[in-house]
């Protein structure tokens, strides 16, 4: 059994880490932090976890792989010391996802540690998984950029530079801390778009999509408007895009592209009907649906995800099994809740 750590257990991402690693058969979870619960059982601070019977730490303990659940910044300045002493390390948070420092800086302000930046994969394993399984430190992607660049990266190099991604996240995407716009009675049957002069998650759209593009004749840089919205429901996130193919794509031709890219992604499922955030719910799948309206020739494709499964907790795990040399699905097989 590989010894595993989760840094930052506390939160909705570390924890649902923790609820997957509980059932992982070739890993075992040998100790998690988290600032605002040291010194208490797990199972004090969450009763579905009891089975684990561990105690937060302060600092981890010996360990082969962490898991870093903790915001931006707090992971960067954290992640460095676990990297030298040799453990490697997957990352939830932003910190490490864009290759480029002054693209992060921007969106995220000063980079506490760039000198790692050089060397660390985007954890999409769908596209990276040769990196990631080679690699010291990965980042995992953001939740929204998961759904959008799952549903977009068959066609990156078939598609005009204006492409506009309109997703919806359910609450818990804003993470366990408290504020106003999750108070229930703000959240509960309403519905808002936010972020409308940008939001953190573009960029990295931006940066894997653009990369897809780079062999391609055609390859003016995608230029992708995402626009995030808050929904009153938990978990799940739906994005549907929508761009411009150029000439010569059918329906059919389209269906069978996707099969093709995704033959062997495990977890991506092409489908032909619209998906729904419910028929991802718990599980590590991503539905992708894409259509070519041959009325107005505009490409749709909508993609689900739970936003803690794939969109974090659970693709951060489907890198530990290509880092660990295991199947990609290891102790990730559990099918939706329904209804
Ligand atoms: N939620 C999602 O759907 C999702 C998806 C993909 C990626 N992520 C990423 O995962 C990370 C965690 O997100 P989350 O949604 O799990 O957030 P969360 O539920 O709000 O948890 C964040 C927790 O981090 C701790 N914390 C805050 N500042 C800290 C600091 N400076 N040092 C140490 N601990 C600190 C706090 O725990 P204490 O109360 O114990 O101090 C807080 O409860 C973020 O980087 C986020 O971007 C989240």
């Amino acid at each position: 059994m590989v010894r595993v750590g989760i840094v930052n257990v506390t939160g909705y991402a570390g924890a649902e880490t923790a609820r997957i690693l509980a059932r992982h058969p070739a890993v075992q979870l040998v100790t998690v932090t988290g600032r605002s619960a040291v010194g208490q059982a797990l199972s004090s601070v969450f009763p579905h976890l009891a089975d684990l019977a561990l105690t937060v730490a302060e600092d981890l303990d010996d360990v082969e792989v962490a898991i870093s659940a903790l915001p931006h910044h707090a992971s960067a300045e954290r992640i460095p010391q676990l990297v030298e002493r040799g453990v490697r390390v997957i990352d939830i948070s932003a910190d490490y996802r864009l290759h480029d420092v002054a693209v992060y800086e921007r969106w995220y302000g000063p980079h506490p540690s760039p000198g790692l930046l050089d060397e660390v994969p985007y954890g999409l394993p769908e596209l990276h998984r040769p990196a990631i399984a080679a690699a010291r430190l990965v980042a995992n992607p953001g939740c929204y950029p998961t759904a959008a660049i799952l549903a977009l990266a068959p066609v990156a190099a078939h598609i005009e530079p204006q492409v506009i991604v309109d997703a919806k996240s359910g609450v818990s995407g804003a993470g366990r801390s408290l504020s106003l716009t999750v108070h229930y009675s703000e959240i509960n049957e309403n519905c808002h778009a936010y972020g409308i002069n940008g939001h953190r998650h573009q960029p990295e759209i931006e940066q894997e999509l653009n990369a897809l593009r780079l062999w391609s004749a055609a390859a003016a840089p995608l230029d992708v408007t995402f626009v995030p919205h808050l929904v009153p429901m938990t978990r799940g996130i739906l994005a549907t895009c929508y761009a411009r193919l150029v000439a010569g794509w059918t329906q059919p031709r389209l269906l069978a592209h996707y099969r093709e890219f995704y033959q062997h992604a495990p977890f991506v499922r092409v489908v032909e009907a619209p998906p729904q955030t419910k028929q991802t719910l718990g599980s590590n799948y991503c539905l992708v649906f894409p259509r070519l309206d041959e009325r107005t020739g505009r490409l749709l494709v909508v993609a689900a995800i739970d936003n803690l499964v794939k969109g974090a907790a659970g693709q951060a795990v489907q890198n530990l099994n290509l880092m660990l040399g295991l199947p990609e699905t290891t102790g990730l097989d559990a099918l939706a809740l329904y209804p």
